[in-house]
Order: C-alpha cells, then structure tokens, then sequence
C-alpha cells in the first residue's frame, strides 16, 4: 500500500523521536511492500520562528490532505512569554479542530519489564495493567470562549466549558465500542454533582449505556477517579471523559505504567484520518541530547498503522519489537529503574534497537 504521512516533528525532543519512528515505519514498510511517503510541515515554536504563527494556513492544509499525521511535541520556554493566541499549543488544538479529531484514545498498559520503573512498584497494584482512556478532545473548556477582562477595577478571566448532546453521544459510542473489543466495561468519568456540562453528559452516556447493554457501566466523579486510578486501577477497561478530565488523568494513569514516556495515543475523526503523538510534552530540559524516550511515538506509529492503515500485522511486529527490546533489558533514562542487569541505551539507538527486532 501506499500512504502519506504528513510529519509534524514540532519542538524540543520532538525531532529526534519522530526521526526514531520514521525509521521504524522505514522498516516496516520495506518489510511488507509498503511505500509511506512523508510531507514535512512545520508547527509550534519551529513555526513560528519561521512564519510568525505556529501554524500556517497552507500546512494545515496539507495535514487534511494526507492519510494521517504524525506529531512529536509542540511548546518551550522560549514562546511562553508570546501573544497566547499565537503560542505553540494554539497549533495542536487547531489541528484537532479542523481535522474533527474528536477521538483521543490513550492506552495505559503495564509493560512488565518496566515495573521497577513505577513509583507504585512495591504495591504491586499496576501489575498487568491494561486500560484504555478515551478523552474527548474536541470540545469542553479547550474550544469554550477564553476571556480576559476588567471589571471593579481588578482583571478578570473566564474559560467556558461546553458541551452539545451530539457531541457527547459520538464519544460515548467510541467508548462503548471500544469496550466491546476489550473488557466490555465503561466508566464514564464527571462532575456531576457541580457542573451543568457533567449532567448532561451523565444522561446522555446512560441512554447509551441501555443501547449498548452487553457492557457494564457506571458513572465516577472525577476526583474519586483519580483517586481509584492510585487504590485500585485494574477495576478499569474503559474510562471515557471530557476534554480537560482526560488530559489529568491521562498524566495520572501514565505513571502507573513507570513512564509518561511510553505511552501513546490516535486521535481519530469520524472517518480513517486520524494524528499519532505520543501524550508527552517537549521536554525541552532534555532536547538535543539525544536522551529521550521514543518508544511512545514509535509506539504512536503502530495505534497509526492499526487505526489508520488497517495494517494489523504491521502494528502487531512493532508492538511485538518494542516488547522485545524492554525484553532484553535495554532502557533511556526514563524508565531505567533500578533493575540489574539493565542497558541504558540513548534515543537513536533505542529507534535502531526496535527496528533491529523487525
Ligand atoms: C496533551 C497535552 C496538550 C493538551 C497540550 C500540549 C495543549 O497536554 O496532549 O495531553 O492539553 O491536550
Ligand atoms: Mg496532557
């Protein structure tokens, strides 16, 4: 087959892992007879340096017109102090919006290898951890109206959160079709019992608990679930939240797992277009050092081949690869724990390792 891929590489460490997945999917694709072209589109503070916006109207473009993106990280201390409209971030929501990337699926799973890698190693509680969060990611309080104002003579701000009832029931049926493949189970996370957003998306994921009556589900306020997620995270399949709940938690539920740096997500639109990135930011205190973690974008590049691709097999042989490098003990910084016997392997040789196991 052949795909375009476009590549948002972005900032800080975002170049060098990205460098790492292409060279899986290099791998792969002279592997199985596949041909993935790449357009390279500049976004976040890369951008901006540029073009003054941290996303240009024609590289937008270009990121409809591709079979999927892939993206590193956006953002730095450097365009922190800029006009918050134009900041690097602005980029990334811009292309979840205009993709209609209402989907953010965030798999948290426990690779063993890494357990001593986990803060909540001596509990055991994470042990085969295997969850999926889906994260609405199109609406709530990233898409409401942000204000600043003066009002009595002092500044104040306000953020609006916001949902329609069409929006909810499409990432409710995500969730609920998500969790007929795994565990058959949904949490549906809120704050029912002080948001008017909360309710109503309580009554519309029980009209679609009825419909979908083979998966169990219940409701959970968000703080418990933050708290479940450190007690007793295995009670979890599917947890399915609003746009802000899910960014938390999805931090959370990472470092059950030893390393924010292993996890990554697709965000899909209601057809096969959809955006790979691992859920970590920049890490600019570590960029240029060839010392970060590539393994939740290469990881990023096998949801990419599964959910986009329809490539199965291929997604399979990197997942199966990565297992077989922690295998064999090599490790970045990261997630090196405490183990024996361990090797602590830089970025790049971290990309040739899981290509050398293909
Ligand atoms: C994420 C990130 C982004 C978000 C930031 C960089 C805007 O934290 O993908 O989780 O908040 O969605
Ligand atoms: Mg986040």
């Amino acid at each position: 087959m052949n795909k375009k891929i476009t590549v948002l590489k972005g900032d800080g460490i975002g170049p060098e892992i990205v460098n790492e997945a292409l060279k899986v999917l290099d791998k792969i694709a002279e592997k199985y007879g596949h041909t993935f072209e790449k357009d390279y589109v500049d976004i976040g503070g890369a951008s901006i340096d540029k073009f003054g916006v941290p996303i240009t109207a024609e590289g937008l473009e270009r990121c409809k017109n591709c079979d999927s993106v892939l993206l590193g990280a956006v953002g730095g201390p450097k365009w922190d102090v800029i006009d918050p409209a134009l900041r690097p971030e602005k980029a990334l929501l811009k292309v979840r919006s205009e993709l209609g990337l209402f989907a953010n699926l965030r798999p948290t799973k426990m690779f063993g290898q890494l357990k001593s890698a986990s803060p909540l190693k001596e509990t055991g509680i994470a042990d085969g951890l295997d969850l999926m969060m889906v994260r609405e990611l199109t609406g709530g309080i990233y898409f409401g109206e942000h204000k600043t104002f003066e009002e009595n003579g002092q500044t104040v701000a306000t953020d609006l959160m916001l949902y329609s009832e069409s929006e909810i029931e499409r990432i409710g049926r995500v969730a609920f079709e998500t969790a007929r493949k795994r565990g058959k189970k949904v949490h549906s996370v809120d704050k029912a019992n002080v948001l008017d957003s909360s309710k109503l998306w309580r009554k519309v994921m029980h009209r679609l608990a009825e419909e979908y009556s083979d998966v169990e589900y219940s409701d959970i306020l968000v703080d418990n679930t933050a708290m479940q997620l450190i007690k007793n995270p295995s009670q979890f399949d599917v947890i399915v939240t609003e746009n802000m709940f899910g960014d938390i938690l999805s931090d959370e539920a990472s470092m059950l797992t030893g390393s924010i740096g292993m996890m990554p997500s697709a965000s899909l639109s209601s057809g096969r277009l959809g955006m790979y990135e691992p859920i970590h930011g920049s890490a600019p205190d570590i960029a240029g050092q060839n010392i970060a973690n590539p393994l939740g974008t290469i990881l990023s590049a096998a949801m990419m081949l599964r959910y986009s691709f329809d490539m199965p097999k291929e997604a399979d042989a990197i997942e199966a690869a990565v297992d077989a490098v922690l295998s064999d003990g090599y490790r970045t910084g990261d997630i090196a724990g405490s183990d024996e016997g361990i090797k602590k392997v830089s970025c790049s040789e971290m990309g040739d390792l899981v290509c050398s196991k293909l």
